[in-house]
């Protein structure tokens, strides 16, 4: 028997930081899905094979120093379940997804497949809320730090406000966002940046507190704008979001281009998502500007992605 399973990446719409600190955040489920397929394997033994040519064969005993870039989030999963005493086979797992991240969530997203694939495998019956914490706990075993943001929009998909780690995120009613989504060109080193922030609070707590306090407040309020439709009133919060993530030190000279080629085309707002230093930006933009923007921002070096959001978190598949 196989079971396939996949999950969503993500675009983090507000709180980029300051949820790493405790304060609320929102994020999207975006449509470039990552998936594990997994079927029994050898007693005691994780294969995985992350394309035709890279096959690793690994004794379960000799997992939890495993660090290899393309397969550290899938081991650090697998070892949430050995922890556990879950895994009682050997267990085969075959990942795929987008060949460029774009920095939209793949280590969450591998991760949060890999739990539902092996739970739907063995009959572990595992609940989207043992897989988050589960997954949340692999990603941390990784990165070394992370709020679990990217991991919530993984498994419960849609779009998401996401007051703390641990809780159940709350599910935001809305339709359609009208984004428009462009990669700056380079990757980031999400933790580096986490890691950067943090230290910068650490120098400088009485001005980088109030900073995170206003971004949680703008989350606040982005909330209601967008169950509501304000985007007008939506672009002005994101804008203020991206000043005070310039103040945090995470904006990059292309990232600011491409935030403002899209301003000068009519977006609502713009802001760079996620931990900046490279990666996406996106645009609020309704249908009557869209095109404008699109040419402002590949006019500015920018790789428009065409790319829904809002889809579903999580989903397995099962096989013959
Ligand atoms: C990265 O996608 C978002 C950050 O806030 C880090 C995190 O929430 O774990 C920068």
């Amino acid at each position: 028997m196989q079971v396939s399973a996949s999950a969503p990446g993500k675009l983090v719409l507000f709180g980029d930081h300051a949820v790493v600190h405790g304060y609320p955040g929102i994020v999207t489920a975006v449509d470039r899905r990552y998936y594990v397929t997994a079927s029994i394997g050898d007693n005691a033994m994780l294969q995985v094979r992350t394309s035709p040519d890279r096959q690793h064969e690994l004794p379960f005993g000799a997992l939890p120093g495993v660090q290899e870039p393309d397969i550290a989030f899938v081991v650090a999963a697998v070892n949430q379940l050995l922890s556990r005493k879950m895994l009682k086979r050997g267990l085969r797992l075959v990942t795929s997804g987008p060949c460029r991240s774009l920095g939209l969530g793949s280590s969450s997203a591998i991760s949060v497949a890999t739990l539902a694939a092996a739970s739907q495998l063995f009959g572990l019956d595992l609940s989207p809320e043992e897989i988050y914490k589960m997954a949340r706990a692999a990603v941390l075993d990784v990165q070394g730090a992370g709020s679990g943001l990217d991991v919530a929009a993984a498994v419960y998909g849609g779009t998401c406000y996401f007051e703390r780690a641990g809780e159940v995120p709350e599910m935001l009613s809305v339709e359609r966002l009208p984004l428009v989504i462009a990669y700056s060109g380079s990757k980031a080193g999400t933790v580096d940046l986490v890691q950067e922030v943090a230290a910068l609070r650490s120098r400088h707590p009485d001005l980088v507190e109030p900073v995170f306090a206003m971004i949680g407040r703008i989350c606040i309020r982005a909330r209601s704008c967008l169950e509501e439709g304000r985007w007008c009133d939506l672009g002005a919060l994101t804008n203020i979001n991206q000043g005070l993530l310039e103040a945090l030190g995470t904006g990059t000279a292309k990232l600011a281009n491409l935030v403002y080629a899209a301003r000068s085309a009519q977006a609502w707002g713009a802001k760079l998502s996620g931990a900046g230093g490279g990666d996406c930006m996106f645009a609020w933009a309704d249908d009557s500007r869209r095109a404008q923007v699109i040419d402002r921002l590949e006019a500015a070096g920018g790789e428009v992605a065409v790319i829904a959001c809002g889809v579903p978190g999580v989903q397995v598949v099962d096989e013959a």
